[in-house]
């Protein structure tokens, strides 16, 4: 499947965005009457903890669990014998981690609108039909059906492929839950970036140094510089005043540390960068943390 006949396809499956708007805002109503438990269990299932996005990672196991069972399946004679009793616990361990990784997919997918949501929309569903596939299989092997459990398998073999493409299309192709500042580095040496003056306590000065946007603003009277544009999807990070020494995304709400960057609610995982800072004639002047 090329890139470009994916597109098509999606063009053509308008009922994708009715059907993603439907769930976003059941998923919004859940969320708003779960209060805080509820944010914390989206972080957690984003991945903030590990400032990594955890769908990613848990993808790998039910699509390798799978395509093993599928390969002892082939090779295995049909005599019941270890290969037979192995593709089985593959099969099952697929499914079991393939809730999992549902469960995370559903998460960083609530942040998405547009054509991202409603492509997340079509690989959730046919990642769902491959879980409904996998699980028959399993329901079949426990009865001791073999050879249409092994079909089943197949089927949702496929089926589980093209959800991974698609998933990789959504990363590799269109840039969705990759950091955005994954290249932002900062100038190696001290370099001027603004007038002392323009810098003030409760406000926040955007500038452009190098290729990369930089917000300036003081905290306790100390300047701070960071970069100015969420980690997560790009959101600005200089429209919300400062919570707690904490920038505020408009976006998706992700917080992070004005001084150290880190992460303090997600969705984002990724840290927001952060340069050293110091004055100079009058001037401010950043440069990449030495440490
Ligand atoms: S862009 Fe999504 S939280 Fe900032």
């Amino acid at each position: 499947m090329t890139a470009d006949l994916l597109d098509r396809i999606m063009a053509r499956l308008t009922f994708l965005a009715p059907l993603g708007e439907f769930v976003h805002q059941w998923l919004a109503k859940l969320g708003a009457q779960g209060g805080s438990r509820a944010g914390q269990a989206k972080d957690l299932l984003n991945g903030t903890w590990l400032s990594h996005p955890l769908h990613p990672a848990l993808t790998d196991v039910p699509l390798g669990a799978w395509t093993g069972a599928t390969l002892l399946d082939l090779a295995d004679r049909g005599d019941g014998g270890g290969l037979s009793q192995a593709a089985d616990l593959m099969v099952g361990l697929g499914c079991l981690a393939a809730v999992g990784a549902a469960a995370t997919g559903l998460a960083d997918w609530q942040d998405r609108d547009g054509p991202e949501r409603d492509l997340g929309t079509a690989h959730a569903l046919i990642n769902t039909g491959a879980l409904a596939l996998f699980t028959t299989s399993l329901g079949l092997r426990l009865r001791g059906r073999r050879r249409p459990a092994v079909g089943v398998s197949l089927l949702g073999l496929g089926a589980v492929f093209a959800g991974a493409y698609i998933g990789g299309d959504m990363v590799f192709r269109r840039g969705i839950q990759v950091n955005r500042n994954a290249f932002v580095a900062g100038p190696k040496k001290w370099t001027a970036v603004a007038d002392e003056s323009e810098v003030v306590e409760g406000s926040f000065t955007r500038k452009q140094v190098g290729k990369n946007q930089v917000l300036l603003t003081r905290l306790k009277g100390e300047i701070c510089a960071a970069g100015a544009v969420c980690s997560h999807a790009g959101g600005p990070l200089d429209e919300l005043p400062l919570e707690d020494g904490q920038l505020h995304c408009p976006w998706h709400g992700s917080r992070f540390q004005l001084r150290s960057g880190q992460v303090t609610h997600g969705p984002a995982t990724a840290a927001n960068p952060v340069f050293d800072t110091r004055t100079n004639e009058g001037k401010v002047e950043i440069r990449q943390p030495q440490s």
